[in-house]
């Protein structure tokens, strides 16, 4: 074998009936992969039971003993070709089929795709294929079956060929070959057939051992995802050890990295291994430990790439597929929780393109949920962008789970990334307006009551800044000029009005979301609030700005990186006295007019 460890998984799908399990045995029988002896006794059995033999009986006979001991999920057969070893999976119940592919327990790398000759195409041949295609399974070869049944005629192999292709062309999917063939008699499976003397390309044996291994792992972009921050705790000693496990590419010192979404750019510094000698290049597989200089805020969640590769793709709306488990249909308009390697996310189910049924493969193209053991083509949003990839480009990082009330519910692939499609903040800030109930007092009103306008002032910090102090000096500050100002505490909100809801505790982005719609009612009631959020990124900032619209955010940045592209912001020296910080906050609500001394 020219590499014993080479190993492929093939699936093998077709209506029922048109010869996928012949197609198996024949397989396993030919390239001599039967357990000894076990041909001639399922003949012999064949016999003696009077029927006539049948090589699909190979996989039940190999079946029954292998079942023995160890569940089976979906029927596999191991075969060997002087290249490598294969991992043919036969999917007659596609429920698990689907389920294994979707979630990643299993991942076939190619296809087989059984037409009977004597049938034609099917419905199930043309759902074989959407399924084959949802799942990104790009290299397919269809074989048209029974040629015996049809005299080995070359027209009609033409006739199903163009028919197929035809639709294999409007789902966007290239097979590699067809190949006209008879399971039964052998022809052209091993070696080209005397029979098929028209048809010139090679054999099904040859086409698998032409099938591409995927890229190795090390071979692709670098992908890590951030489990966690790690920091010193010497005094005086500010370095951080961003960990996690590298799933593809590789990286060494030296290297200028890219945190993602964040977009944060710095250099590896060292590689820090857990019992394990210094190395000056990390790849996939172990956890890892890097410092980095210079040193910059990251999260754990967020995803390192290296500059100069491919960088994952960041935004909040994408065409997915998945596989949903759940007790109840996922339904639009529902938060849902979005788990993508190490980061989490809120997401909910934009539309609904396409639904399959995955016990009957019946198409619904306009359903309104998705169904437990539905497959589905769908447009998913996330509150706050993400980084992801297509599974296509990067396997690791554009599969996901979802997960509600603290269970998974489904499992799925990213198909492609859909930019500028609206946020799903937008949108619900639209339809929030629409319902908003107002009272009769407008914001003009207040104004002239308050003497000032409302103002959302979020004061946030860096790692040694706590903003906490800062807002609430504000607060008394303002307060003590006969201000109508009110300190918001994000644990105000978490322990008060989401006492009954324990996954917010633990989920910064709802308490975010929870701390923009709340600023936003107080802003409403005319009141300055000034709320404290540490290490505010740019992702928040514009969640809490859509939120708090029509109302324009105040943004105090003490000792961290600015956010980018804030139009009201105001950043403070790192050493900068709190009453000093204050008279500069107080200036610009001045200069913007918030505060109106002249009713004074
Ligand atoms: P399911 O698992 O039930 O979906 O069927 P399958 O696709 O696995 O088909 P299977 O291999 O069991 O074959 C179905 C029937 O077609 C059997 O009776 C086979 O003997 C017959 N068959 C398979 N290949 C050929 C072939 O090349 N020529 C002829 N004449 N019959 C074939
Ligand atoms: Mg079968």
């Amino acid at each position: 074998m020219k590499n014993a460890h080479e190993q492929m998984n093939i699936v093998i799908v077709g209506h029922v009936d048109h010869g996928k399990s012949t197609v198996i045995g024949r397989l396993l029988a030919d390239t001599g992969s039967l357990p000894e002896g076990k041909l001639d006794q399922v003949r012999r059995n064949c016999e003696l039971n009077a029927k006539p033999f049948e090589y699909a009986f190979l996989l039940d006979a190999l079946h029954d003993e292998q079942a023995q001991g160890i569940t089976i999920d979906t029927a596999r057969c191991f075969f060997k070709t002087e290249k490598r070893r294969y991992i043919i999976i036969d999917a007659p119940g596609h429920i698990e089929f689907l389920k294994n592919m979707v979630t990643g327990a299993a991942r076939a790398e190619a296809a087989l795709l059984v037409i009977d000759a004597h049938e034609g195409v099917r419905d199930n041949s043309r759902r074989h294929g959407y399924i084959l295609s949802m799942l990104g399974i790009r290299q397919i070869v269809v074989l048209v079956n029974k040629m015996d049944l049809v005299d080995y005629s070359q027209v009609v192999f033409e006739k199903i060929k163009g028919e197929y292709q035809a639709f294999l062309d409007q789902i966007h999917i290239k097979p590699q070959a067809f190949i006209p063939i008879s399971a039964r008699e052998g022809e052209n499976l091993i070696a080209q057939s005397p029979a098929l003397s028209w048809y010139q390309g090679p054999s099904v044996l040859q086409q698998i051992d032409d099938f591409q291994k995927e890229k190795r792992k090390e071979d692709q972009p670098l992908r890590m995802p951030v489990q966690d921050i790690y920091k010193f705790t010497e005094d005086g000693d500010d370095r951080r050890i961003v960990a996690g496990t590298i799933e593809t590419g590789r990286v060494g010192v030296g290297d200028e990295v890219i945190f993602l979404p964040s977009q944060k750019r710095t250099v590896i510094k060292s590689i820090e291994g857990f019992n394990e000698p210094l190395r000056m290049v990390a790849e996939p597989g172990r956890p890892v430990g890097f410092t980095v200089a210079p040193q910059i805020y990251i999260k754990p969640g967020e995803i390192m790439c290296k500059d100069g590769e491919l960088l994952t793709h960041i935004g909040s709306t994408f065409r997915a597929n998945l596989f949903w488990l759940g007790k109840h249909p996922m339904i639009r308009g529902k938060r849902y929780k979005l788990k993508l390697a190490t980061n989490r996310a809120t997401v909910y189910l934009r539309e609904i393109l396409m639904v399959l049924d995955a016990s009957d493969l019946s198409t619904q193209p306009h359903a309104d949920a998705i169904c437990r053991h539905d497959v589905a083509e769908c447009v998913l949003q996330t509150v706050k962008p993400i980084a992801f990839d297509c599974t296509q480009d990067i396997e690791c990082t554009g599969r996901f789970v979802l997960i509600d009330d603290y269970e998974i519910v489904g499992g799925g692939i990213i198909a492609e990334s859909l930019d500028n499609a609206g946020s799903a903040i937008n949108n619900h800030v639209i339809q929030r307006e629409y319902t908003w109930d107002k009272g009769s007092i407008s914001v003009e009103c207040r104004t002239n009551r308050f003497h000032h306008k409302p103002k959302f002032i979020v004061v946030t910090g860096g790692e040694n800044h706590d903003p906490r102090e800062l807002a609430k000096g504000l607060e008394e500050a303002l307060f003590h000029e006969g201000r109508n100002v009110y300190y918001l505490g994000l644990s105000s909100i978490v322990g008060g009005l989401e006492a009954d809801n324990p996954e917010v505790r633990e989920d910064r982005e709802e308490q975010i979301r929870r701390l923009g719609e709340l600023g936003r009612i107080l802003s409403d009631a005319g009141l300055i609030v000034v709320a404290a959020v540490p290490g505010l990124d740019e992702f928040e900032l514009d969640i809490l700005r859509m939120l708090n619209e029509p109302y324009e955010i105040l943004t105090v940045i003490q000792g961290m990186d600015p956010i980018v592209d804030t139009p009201l912001n105001l950043r403070i020296g790192e050493n900068e006295s709190r009453d000093a910080s204050i008279e500069k906050i107080k200036e610009v609500l001045q200069k913007n007019e918030v505060l109106l001394d002249y009713y004074l």
